[in-house]
């Protein structure tokens, strides 16, 4: 014991004394004392030949040791590393500070922000429902019960705690959802993200985002519809557009209609975007059939509506002439710096 104490004195002599102004110093030195073969490890090893009532007056000398070597080194590695010679410690404070991108808006952002600012103009308000559904909600109310054909085109995930829940395939449960408050007339668009099963392609993906729309009152007619959609095509995609209505099927609507816009790259005469017939499928709509206006407790007699539903990616698409729907999900910023401004 006497002799580890006299060999303590002479290493902390050693300490004082070692010179640590290189960085290899301070690694000589770590190695040395504090390594795993170093001094202060060979000391701790002493341990067990110190009689037991000695050990715990031994191993506080022995930790004071251990504070007093590791303070040196501490001390001495901050300060080599800062004495490295290099021009990173010269601050030059005049210099301009680090740029922090900013990010730009979504193209899928940008488009439905547009699309909901032209609605609100007319007067529609934006409204929002849950993204994982019941199938009534999603199915059986929009007049899709259990088997129809037309569910087929919508396959979905569904939620194994509880087959009746699935992940809405389209925004028209919104529809129900407010149709359901019993608070009329209804003037409302809905965007929001859908989805379906699909194997994921240019041209198909497991989730996309639709934007709806539904407006419920007293004498609400066909006219309406065509005069609202012309409306707004025209603001989103220039005044000259022209509009035509194709016959459809929808459960939820009757009559049903897609409607199409002429070409706004080639202006009608035919191009790659319109496939060369000079008009571009934007949108499904149509009145909405008295059986869903039943399903939600609405006098089908006194009330009508019609409503509307549009893909936001296909007119984002269409805009800008992106080719592939995976690139709005995969985020490379290279895609995505290209959308700084309104569209
Ligand atoms: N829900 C339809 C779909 O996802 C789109 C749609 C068509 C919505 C016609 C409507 C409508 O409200 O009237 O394919």
């Amino acid at each position: 014991m006497e002799a580890i104490l006299g060999q303590l004195e002479a290493h902390r002599k050693e300490i004082e004394a070692f010179e640590l102004t290189t960085p290899q110093q301070v690694e000589e030195y770590r190695i040395k004392f504090l390594g795993t073969k170093g001094i202060v490890k060979a000391l701790f090893g002493e341990m067990r030949n110190v009689p037991n009532e000695k050990k715990k007056e031994f191993g506080q000398v022995l930790n004071d040791f251990k504070l007093f070597a590791e303070a040196k080194y501490d001390a001495a590695k901050d300060a080599t590393a800062n004495s490295q010679p290099s021009t990173v410690n010269l601050q030059d404070l005049s210099l301009p500070g680090d740029v922090l991108p900013a990010g730009s808006r979504h193209p899928i952002s940008l488009v439905r922000s547009r699309i909901i600012s032209i609605f609100q103009r007319l007067g529609f308000a934006v409204a929002d429902g849950p993204e994982i559904e019941d199938d009534w909600h999603n199915f059986t109310a929009l007049n899709l019960p259990e088997n129809h054909p037309a569910r087929d085109m919508q396959d979905t995930f569904y939620i194994s705690q509880n087959p009746d829940w699935l992940l809405r395939t389209h925004t028209s449960n919104v529809q129900i959802r407010e149709m359901q408050k019993g608070k009329l007339p209804i003037r409302i668009i809905c965007p929001g993200r859908v989805y379906r099963n699909e194997t994921i392609s240019a041209r198909a993906h497991c989730f996309f985002h639709q934007v709806e729309g539904l407006y419920i009152d007293e004498h609400v007619s066909f006219a309406d519809l065509k005069q609202t959609l012309y409306f707004f095509v025209q603001e989103l995609f220039g005044k000259d557009v022209k509009v035509r209505f194709r016959p459809s099927y929808f459960p939820f609507t009757e009559p049903s209609a897609e409607m199409d816009v002429s070409c706004f790259i080639c202006g009608g005469p035919g191009c790659r975007v319109c496939k060369q017939s000079g008009w571009v499928e934007i949108l499904g709509c149509g009145m909405v059939h008295p059986t869903v206006l039943e399903n939600c407790g609405i006098d089908s007699n006194k009330y009508t509506g019609y409503a509307f539903g549009m893909g936001i990616e296909r007119i984002t698409m269409l805009q800008y002439g992106i080719n592939d729907l995976r690139l709005f999900s995969e985020n490379d910023v290279r895609f995505l710096r290209q959308f700084t401004g309104a569209v």
